[in-house]
């Protein structure tokens, strides 16, 4: 049996570009599937002068035609699905090859109000997080007292679940934090009748990607967030709570491990992270002011400026590992034209030694600095170029200069947001 499936995976703080490379690898893939994560994605994709901004949907969606499937690893809001589907078929794509898994879980309004309330009682040492429920959702998952999409197909059990769950919750909400709870009614009003209206579209979606797979079907893993979010492998409490990383899709849509096939890395040409946490080679000057707003790095989903550094090759080293990226993408690398010098961190200087892999613990992070590589920088505008030799010296220099960091192979260079703007250097990445 030949298998051909292909995961597109962050390797920094997320917004990569995973939406765009997603989006332009879609086009040989028959099926597409977000195996963790929730609507704290946002993934643009831009097809000529049409944006799309995707949170829980598949980037594939955008491709008629392609199977498109929400894994049981992701925690999906019904309300902003219902808004996001709407807008989709409202734009004239198609939903008839949408399935959800009947293991997802659903974040209800209650995972909304705890979100924001952790947050308060955070104070100083705030995550700033996307407030969409995200934590509390899968909190609920690991605790056993998650509502998974399945939970709908049977009403009867359903109430008796909700009211027990509603019963331990609103302990916390009044006695804990000094709110009001949720009623059935409250959830009736705000979120069930959404929840419901996600229930032709579930099914064992593990069953369904296996079958795809076993007849020769190309699939294509789409991941959100990024391994520095990973709640594993990622800075540490400053995460999101899912596994970005390679392998969180296996657990994430019920696929094993051996058949998983290529796995590549995204990676912008430079570091952003929107949030609170470390970040080691942040620039808080004006060539970060000058990057921010040449990339228009502001969040999809939240609205938030990024923050801005240099690329740091120790996070991109431990991602490599960590993922088993076979080739990596670079993106928005049209907006380093016009600096004088790029630089990149190939290690980092600790007071005992010297670092080349990301540390867990954040007290040895706080202790040290980027060792810089220093590369020539240029003017040309590259983000018309077409191929790997038409870019200027200095681009190829950079390029060639992060595989010998790395150790991993270049594959694809976005060089601007369309589709027609990605240099191709390596196109057979479905294995
Ligand atoms: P994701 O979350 O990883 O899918 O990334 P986002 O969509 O949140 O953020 C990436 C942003 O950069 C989006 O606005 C994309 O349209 C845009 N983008 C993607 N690739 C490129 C590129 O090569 N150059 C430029 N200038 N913009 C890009
Ligand atoms: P995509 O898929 C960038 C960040 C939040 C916060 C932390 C925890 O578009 O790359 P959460 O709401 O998940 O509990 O927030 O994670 N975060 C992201 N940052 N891109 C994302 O998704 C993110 N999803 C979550 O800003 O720091
Ligand atoms: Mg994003």
């Amino acid at each position: 049996m030949s298998i051909s499936t292909l995961a597109v995976i962050g390797s920094q703080w997320g917004d990569e570009g995973k939406g765009k490379i997603t989006d332009f690898m879609a086009e040989q893939a028959d099926v597409v599937v977000r195996y963790q994560g929730g609507p704290n994605a946002g993934h643009t994709v831009v097809v000529g002068k049409e944006i799309f901004k995707l949170h829980q949907l598949p980037s594939g969606i955008i491709h008629r035609g392609k199977t498109c499937i929400l894994g049981n690893g992701m925690v999906i809001d019904p309300v902003v699905m219902q808004a996001e589907l709407k807008e989709l078929l409202d734009r004239g794509l198609t939903d008839d090859k949408l399935f959800i898994s009947d293991r997802v879980h659903l974040i209800m309004p209650y995972h909304k109000k705890l979100d924001e309330l952790e947050e308060q009682a955070r104070s100083g040492g705030k995550i700033g997080t996307t407030m969409r429920g995200i934590g509390p959702a899968y909190v609920d998952k690991i605790s056993r007292l998650g509502l998974r999409a399945g939970d709908f197909q049977n009403e009867n059990a359903l109430q008796a679940k909700i009211e027990n769950i509603l019963k331990i919750k609103n302990e916390l909400f009044t006695k804990l934090y000094g709110v009001p709870g949720f009623t059935m009614e409250n959830l009736e009003e705000e979120c069930l009748p959404a929840a419901r209206r996600l229930i032709p579209y579930i099914c064992d979606t593990s069953i369904l990607i296996d079958e795809e797979i076993n007849k020769g079907s190309k699939v294509l893993f789409e991941g959100a967030q990024g391994t520095m979010l990973d709640i594993d492998f990622g800075t540490y409490p400053y995460v999101t709570s899912s596994n970005p990383v390679s392998g969180g899709i296996c657990v994430g849509s019920g696929v094993a491990p051996s058949k998983v096939g290529t796995i590549l890395g995204i990676t912008k040409a430079y570091t952003t992270r929107v949030g609170e946490g470390p970040f080691p080679t942040e620039l808080k000057n004006p060539i970060g002011d000058k990057i921010r707003e040449k990339g228009r790095e502001y969040g999809t989903t939240t609205g938030r400026p990024r923050r801005i550094g240099w690329l740091d090759g120790v996070a991109l080293r431990s991602a490599c590992r960590i993922n088993g990226f076979g080739y990596l993408a670079i993106t928005l690398f049209d907006v380093l034209s016009g600096l004088e010098k790029v630089n990149v961190a190939s290690a980092y200087s600790h007071e005992e030694g010297t670092l080349e892999h990301f540390p867990a613990n954040l007290h040895i992070l706080d202790k040290c600095t980027p060792v810089y590589q220093e590369f020539k920088g240029w003017d040309d505008d590259i983000s018309e170029v077409k191929n790997f030799q038409s870019l200027p010296e200095a681009a190829k220099n950079y390029i060639k200069g992060l595989e010998e960091i790395l150790k991993v192979k270049i594959a694809l260079i976005s060089v601007g947001p369309r589709r027609d703007q990605t240099i191709v250097i390596f196109n057979k990445l479905f294995q």
